[in-house]
């Protein structure tokens, strides 16, 4: 009995203490520490002199860094970075992930206020609309890398042999698109989004060898007409962005916008329906977008399903894809 209260109180401790071992890793990021050793170990008058800082509250971050298992240090007693800051944020890895750590520290300071936004409903910041377009960049290859990483299977699972025609609504970097493109090479893709983020994706457009020119419909999908008819319309992680009115509406709209005998994708990061016994992405996500955003919440996957039958969809079905990948997809056909 007396040690599982102990038990008990360790989890909840290492739960409270979380954020303290989370700043130490964005810190470190942050002044360069991590890129200052991608050369070698370097000893702490070494790197505290490029880093013009005080050597001793320089070591005493450092030496947050041993404890998180960020930092090593050799036998001539130099720093080096471990295994997993080598594998994640080395110079050999994806530099998109570096982008993905600058949107969990920017939505920082409005997670930790959760309170307020449960009592007062407001957000702590607007995030999306305070963006600058350099912070767009950073947002969007944060995207970028989680649809190249784990969420890279979509092609896989989604079949799309014999459609031509392909809408990407809330295209953010492109992604999903450019990787469905390179697959099912006769697709012909269009990709909507609000102008200064397209612009992002076109770089990213440079990364692949697509089979046809991409179509940049640049416009605000809550205030001005969706054109044309394509054979599939996509909308991935777009939908908790706007929340669950704007959602249906949107969805309502779309319908117009497929073929007959076309579908409509809407691939997510679903909030299981059943509560999940454990540490939950979607769950934490959705306490973000409360904090981050006027309307935006996160959806489940029942909850799609029935917003696709009432916007007119027929054969509604679900696709969980691969065991690390979050997102999942639902399926309507016209
Ligand atoms: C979270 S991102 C998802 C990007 C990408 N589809 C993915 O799955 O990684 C949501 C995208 O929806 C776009 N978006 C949100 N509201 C929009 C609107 N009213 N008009 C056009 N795009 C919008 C945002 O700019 C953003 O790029």
């Amino acid at each position: 009995m007396e040690r599982e209260r102990q038990e008990n109180q360790v989890r909840l401790i290492s739960l409270a203490e979380g954020f303290l071992y989370a700043n130490v890793l964005f810190a470190l990021h942050r002044l360069g520490v991590f890129r200052l050793l991608d050369s070698g170990p370097k000893t702490l008058p070494e790197l505290a002199a490029v880093m013009g800082c005080d050597e001793h509250r320089l070591m005493r971050a450092l030496r947050g860094g041993l404890v998180t298992r960020l930092l090593e240090v050799d036998h001539e007693n130099r720093y080096q970075v471990s295994g997993v800051v080598k594998d994640t944020l080395g110079p050999a890895a994806d530099p998109s992930l570096d982008a993905w750590m600058w949107f969990l520290y920017s939505v920082q300071p409005a997670i930790c206020q959760l309170d307020k936004t449960v009592l007062s409903g407001q957000p702590i910041f607007h995030f999306f609309s305070q963006l600058n377009q350099a912070e767009i960049r950073q947002f969007s290859l944060a995207m970028h890398n989680y649809a190249k990483s784990r969420g890279a299977d979509l092609p896989n699972f989604l079949d799309l042999s014999g459609y031509k025609t392909l809408l990407d609504v809330g295209t953010g970097p492109g992604t999903y698109a450019f990787e469905l493109a390179a697959k099912y090479r006769q697709l012909e893709i269009s990709l909507l989004d609000l102008p200064s983020v397209l612009e992002v994706a076109k770089e990213i457009e440079a990364h692949y060898s697509l089979e046809n020119q991409p179509h940049y419909l640049p416009l605000d999908f809550g205030r001005e007409e969706i054109p044309g008819k394509y054979d599939v319309v996509l909308v991935s992680n777009t939908l908790h962005t706007i929340g669950p009115a704007s959602s249906r509406a949107l969805l309502k709209r779309l319908y117009s916008n497929v073929n007959s005998a076309g579908c409509l994708v809407v691939q997510a990061q679903f909030i299981p329906d059943h509560q999940p016994a454990t540490r939950c992405w979607p769950v934490v996500f959705d306490l973000i977008l409360m904090s981050i955003t006027p309307t935006g919440e996160n959806h489940g996957l029942n909850e799609t399903i029935e917003w696709l039958k009432e916007a007119g969809f027929l054969n509604v079905a679900s696709c969980r894809m691969s065991l690390l990948n979050t997102n999942s997809y639902v399926i309507g056909y016209r």
